[in-house]
């Protein structure tokens, strides 16, 4: 029983669970850092944070090539049913639902959620998801709460946080939330990608190793993290 975590770039990642596959913020297209093409991968459901272009990215055509789920907010859920996505499933802050073999609860995030187009996105998420006996927090773009201490309390095995600043929390707030989360693993993500967002990873790496109970992982785009 393994879970299988492959970063694509950016704040896109491929979580293969027991063969299952589902994706995570899939921004392929225009991301300098990608490390497949939308076209190249397979889904079974899809989970969008919120309504930001670097994020839906190429939820619409992977959704409809795979015939994936697409699980986000309500409003995200809309916006993408009207432009073609035959499955969604809205969810709100707070909600948890069992999708088949994936748990997933949408957990508060403090940012904005607009649409490509500009329409309302309704307000931006994270996920914990609770699968083959682990559980993930991934944070989608936020600033650092006090209240991550609530989702560390859920026993985090792996925490998916932005390190960028600019956008989201950087390095130093991050440090600040690996230690509310108290997760074993934690995977930076949201950097990098564009020169705004540029961030010394290996650097967070050691004040990670140094300053907190929890393991860095630090993957190269298309790299795969085995956790068991
Ligand atoms: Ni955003
Ligand atoms: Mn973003």
């Amino acid at each position: 029983m393994t879970i299988k975590i492959t970063w694509l770039g950016h704040s896109a990642f491929a979580l293969d669970v027991n063969g299952r596959t589902a994706l995570l913020d899939p921004f392929l297209t225009n991301n300098p850092l990608a490390a497949t093409s939308a076209d190249d991968l397979a889904a079974e459901i899809i989970f969008v944070s919120h309504g930001h272009g670097d994020h839906v990215g190429d939820t619409i055509s992977i959704a409809q090539r795979t015939g994936a789920k697409v699980v986000s907010n309500v409003e995200v859920c809309n916006w993408l049913s009207g432009k073609g996505v035959k499955h969604t499933h809205g969810q709100n802050s707070g909600g948890g639902y069992l999708h088949d073999w994936i748990h997933a609860r949408l957990t508060v995030a403090f940012h904005s959620s607009s649409m490509p187009d500009g329409s309302y996105g309704g307000s931006p998420n994270g996920f914990v998801f609770t699968t083959s006996g682990k559980r993930l927090y991934f944070a989608g773009d936020t600033a650092l709460f006090s209240d991550m201490q609530l989702i560390g309390d859920q026993v985090i095995d792996v925490a998916f946080l932005p390190i960028g600043d600019n956008y989201t929390m950087g390095p130093d707030d991050s440090l600040l939330a690996i230690r509310y989360l108290r997760p074993r693993f934690v995977i930076p993500m949201h950097y990098k990608t564009f020169p705004l967002i540029d961030q010394d990873v290996a650097a967070w790496a050691n004040r990670v190793n140094s300053e907190t109970n929890s393991t860095p992982i630090v993957l190269d785009p298309g790299a795969t993290y085995t956790l068991v």
